[in-house]
């Protein structure tokens, strides 16, 4: 299947839910605003990746918080592909140092934003093309 439709109502702030697509996982979180603040705070210099990686902007795009989720006035949604960009295991939510995503295989932490903060990942987590279509519910793909 070319995309998925995903209904988040259910989704309070501090939420999440995976879906497939493209065989892969797909994390789809609520942030809470305790969450969007801490990675609004990071710095770009501070970051091993200062790319965004979401495929719904320029490829150059820098990894700000924004430009990590859904966008102005959606800070709090964060969808991102479920796979440590270091050999490809599934991330931990809200596990490790960075309160974000903590891979089992070989350590690799992720923050709120998804970005590669510590170990050997090289890459924040992918952002998928996706689009809100209706308050509640999300296309990915
Ligand atoms: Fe995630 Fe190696 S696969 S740290």
């Amino acid at each position: 299947l070319a995309s998925v439709e995903v209904d988040v109502s259910s989704l309070t702030p501090g939420m999440s839910l995976t879906v497939k697509w493209r065989g892969k996982p797909v994390f789809i979180r609520n942030r809470t605003p305790e969450e969007v603040k801490a990675a609004q705070e990071v710095k770009l210099d501070e970051l091993k990746d200062p790319l965004a990686r979401n495929a719904n902007l320029a490829s150059d795009a820098p990894a700000n918080d924004v430009d990590r989720s859904a966008g102005k006035g959606k800070e709090n949604w964060l969808v991102m592909i479920g796979v440590c960009t270091h050999l490809g295991c599934i991330p931990l939510g809200q596990q490790g140092d960075f309160g974000g995503w903590f891979c089992p295989c070989h350590g690799s932490q992720y923050d709120t934003s998804g970005r590669i903060r510590r170990g050997p990942a090289p890459e924040n987590m992918a952002v998928p093309v996706f689009s809100f279509i209706s308050d509640t519910k999300i296309r990915v793909g």
